[in-house]
């Protein structure tokens, strides 16, 4: 039987089609994959069928049989469909319970919220579909990984039967995955039906049954996944073939340091050492990975050598200039770029369009302003340049980065970055949220860079992205550098994969 049939969805914002006759038919209990390119329309399309966008006239979509109208998102979940967005949607100050009943909240006859109620409610939930959480922390200080559960769970405590998840993977790190993984499961044996988007075609045939293909708006096909290859899902979402591996040339090795971190200590938001006494140099024509579970310094050591974040004691030299507690302006100015963790917060300014967003930075100086008048021809030369060479979708450089898909989001932090030309790039997460070719292509980008005689650090929670990019790696443990692994370490290593895998727990290989 078929939980959910859409028939003819199109979506049109202004005069882009979004999402052009879409059909769709999700069977009952399966996991089904939505596989795209970025800023195909998967969002969207999830979106429509959440009730957040009403779709273009015409269209039809059925519930079990039902001919429905979706008006809102409580409408959607009061027919049992919930959805887990891109980004998340929780209170950070609120504790994981007060969230999950946010806009539900039982009362007593006093009118007054019943905790008692609803934690009943949300334990024998968590029993029954083996959630683990602790329903009194703060959102704020759990990982992502939790934050995710706890936007799942949220549906479940609203009684839904289809659950819409819009890249649920793509902040988790492995460890997280797996988890996540055994989630699903649980989730399928209690007989939910689940539509999940997601970039990573290995995920797809690790828990998906079927998988629906969208290019440029349009449906393309639905192919059952046990009998399509990685290769072909591939091929079919970009429309020729790709290439899933980077080749990578050898290094120059130069053997100038153009950046040195020198014994730096930096403290965390509850002012706990997050990174101690961490020396590491970075060469020209060189990538340096720095590999690392989630949570062990790593963004407090990128806040700190970007100047978002007071460095204790120690010392940051870029080009033998000391730039430490400089600000993030002066910094950005001695040529250190940054790709950012979160594109949202950090990245981009989401209200600003997105012509603004590639020259935060660069505003105040030629060619874009002139004696404080903003020379919007140069603006909008610069802007355009940039969306063609990077192939951010759409090509409007007036639009709010808002309404950019994620990938595209990414896009635009990648092309201001790698424009700026800086000595030294930080590239943090860079290809999260990325499809397979834009992947590719941002890969040879950095590699390009490297080429160009420029020093990176490549911060992944992707194992593999590290392997194949990197030139030398560093593994980070709980704010200390805990391995440095040169060229001969790395090369000729069949076990790399495990060693690195051992260090960033904590071990030593024997
Ligand atoms: N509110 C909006 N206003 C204008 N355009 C929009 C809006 N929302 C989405 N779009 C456009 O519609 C297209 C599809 O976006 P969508 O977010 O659905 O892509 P996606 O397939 O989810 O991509 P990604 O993998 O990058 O998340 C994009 O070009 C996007 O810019
Ligand atoms: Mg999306």
């Amino acid at each position: 039987m078929l939980a959910l049939e859409l028939k003819n969805i199109s979506k049109t914002f202004g005069t882009f089609k979004a999402n052009n006759h879409i059909n769709l038919a999700i069977t009952d209990g399966e996991v089904h994959a939505i596989l795209g390119e970025n800023g195909a329309g998967k969002s969207t399309l999830m979106k429509t069928i959440y009730g957040e966008h009403h779709p273009d006239p015409g269209g039809e979509i059925f519930l079990r049989g039902k001919k429905i109208e979706i008006d809102s998102p409580s409408h959607a979940i009061r027919m049992g469909i919930g959805m887990v967005h891109q980004h998340f949607r929780l209170v950070r100050p609120f504790t994981i319970l007060q969230n999950v009943i946010l806009g539900i909240e039982p009362r007593n006859f006093l009118g007054m919220i019943d905790y008692k109620k609803a934690r009943a409610k949300a334990e024998a939930i968590a029993l029954e579909c083996r959630f683990d959480l602790n329903f009194d922390q703060k959102i704020e200080s759990v990982s992502v990984g939790t934050q995710q559960r706890v936007e799942i769970f949220k549906t479940l405590y609203r009684n839904a039967e289809i659950i819409i998840l819009d890249e649920p993977t793509a902040v988790l790190t492995p460890q997280e995955i797996k988890d996540f993984y055994v989630i699903i499961k649980n989730l399928k044996a209690q007989g939910k039906t689940i539509i999940i988007i997601t970039h990573k075609l290995h995920e797809i045939k690790e828990i998906a049954d079927r998988c629906t293909i969208i290019r440029k708006g349009e449906y393309i096909e639905t192919v059952d996944v046990a009998t399509t290859s990685e290769e072909e899902l591939a091929s079919k979402m970009v429309g020729r073939k790709v290439d899933l591996k980077v080749s990578k040339s050898s290094t120059v090795n130069s053997d100038e340091v153009v950046f040195k971190i020198r014994n730096i200590n930096v403290l965390n938001v509850k002012n706990l050492p997050a990174v101690t006494d961490f020396s590491f140099d970075l060469k020209k024509g060189e990538i340096t990975g720095l590999a690392g579970i989630d949570g062990n310094g790593q963004s407090e050591l990128v806040e700190a050598l970007t100047g978002l974040r007071k460095i204790q004691s120690g010392h940051v030299l870029i080009n033998d200039q000391d730039i430490t507690n400089l600000s993030p302006k002066a910094i950005y100015h001695k040529k250190l770029g940054a790709i950012p963790e979160d594109r949202q917060r950090v990245g981009l300014v989401m209200d600003f369009k997105v012509k603004e967003n590639f020259v935060l930075q660069t505003i105040d100086k030629k060619p874009f302003s002139n004696y404080g008048f903003i020379i919007n021809r140069e603006l909008n030369r610069f802007s355009n340049e940039l969306i063609a060479r990077f192939d951010i979708r759409p090509t409007d450089n007036e639009i709010q980065a808002s309404a950019l898909s994620g990938g595209n989001q990414q896009k635009i932090i990648l092309a201001r970055e790698i424009v700026h030309n800086p000595d030294v790039l930080i590239a943090f997460q860079p290809t999260r949220g990325l499809d397979v070719g834009a992947i590719e292509y941002v890969h040879r980008e950095l590699l390009k860079l490297r080429d160009a005689g420029k020093a990176i650090l490549l911060i992944s929670y992707e194992l593999d992205e590290i392997i194949n990019l990197s030139d030398r790696i560093g593994v980070i443990h709980k704010g200390h550098l805990w391995a440095d692994l040169g060229d001969s370490a790395i090369k000729n290593n069949p076990k790399l994969k495990e060693d690195i895998g051992l260090y960033m727990a904590g071990g030593k290989p024997v």
